[in-house]
């Protein structure tokens, strides 16, 4: 297993929630809460339509915006869809991919992932790759099967120089929005496993420069334990990230 000295990013994904004028007072907040964590990132990804307001506000901060889906297109007569120049014209510099959302009511699959992937990284965008068992998965013993798949084919044709920003979001199926956390040997178990992984179908410079994410009912009374983990770099909040209170005791963990 490689080691390395990887900035904690704690993320926020606020999903459909918010219009605009709520996602603004919720960034604004959190500007103000968020003042003296020098030593984490922080990105919150609002929903597409409020993505340039909240990036016009976060700029002033130390937080960082994503977005939660990105189409590989530059562009073209693709109704609905949002291209990587788009996003970027936001003051977007992440992007979730892959969510397992995504993959479960939207029809992704490994294969758009790595399109997306692809398009994040041209537009030097920084790609936050969701990847993660359902429970089902789980008890049938092939977690590391589904995890292997999810990143070897999400990443399919990248070199590792072009992966140098990478962010991977471990996010069991059955954690998310449940209000059941993996237990910290869990997820200590998948995050060495993925980095073991990364190292093997990349480098070792990659695999220990990758931030991987936990996700999945993170709330302010976990994240320490998630935090002391060795290979986990930061988290993927949903529901707890909805609140700047919460969020915060979050990112000051
Ligand atoms: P949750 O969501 O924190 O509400 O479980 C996590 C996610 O879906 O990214």
């Amino acid at each position: 297993m490689t080691t390395g000295n990887r900035r904690p990013l704690i993320a926020g994904n606020w999903k459909m929630f918010k219009t605009c004028s709520e996602a603004v007072e919720t960034v604004s907040r959190l500007m103000e809460l968020a003042r003296g964590a020098d030593t984490v990132d922080i990105m919150v990804a609002p929903p597409f339509t409020s993505l340039h307001p909240v990036s016009e506000v976060a700029e002033k901060g130390n937080i960082a915006v994503g977005a939660q889906n990105i189409f590989w297109e530059k562009d073209g007569a693709y109704t609905g869809e949002i291209s990587a120049d788009m996003l970027r014209s936001c003051g977007v510099t992440h992007v979730l991919i892959g969510h397992s959302e995504r993959r479960q009511y939207f029809g992704e699959t490994d294969e758009t992932v790595n399109r997306r992937v692809g398009a994040a990284i041209a537009a030097e965008l920084i790609p936050v790759l969701c990847v993660g068992e359902t429970e089902e998965q789980r008890e049938e013993g092939n977690t590391f099967s589904v995890l292997d798949k999810q990143i070897k084919k999400g990443l399919e044709g990248l070199s590792a120089s072009e992966l140098v920003n990478l962010v991977v979001a471990y996010e069991p199926v059955w954690a998310i929005g449940t209000g059941k956390t993996a237990t910290p040997s869990m997820v200590q178990e998948v995050h060495g496993f993925l980095r073991d992984l990364i190292e093997k179908t990349f480098d070792s410079d990659l695999s220990s420069a990758v931030r991987i994410l936990y996700g999945g009912s993170v709330k302010p009374d976990n994240i320490g334990e998630l935090m002391a983990l060795a290979d986990v770099d930061g988290a993927l909040v949903g529901g707890a990230s909805l609140d700047p209170e919460t969020f915060s005791r979050i990112i000051h963990f």
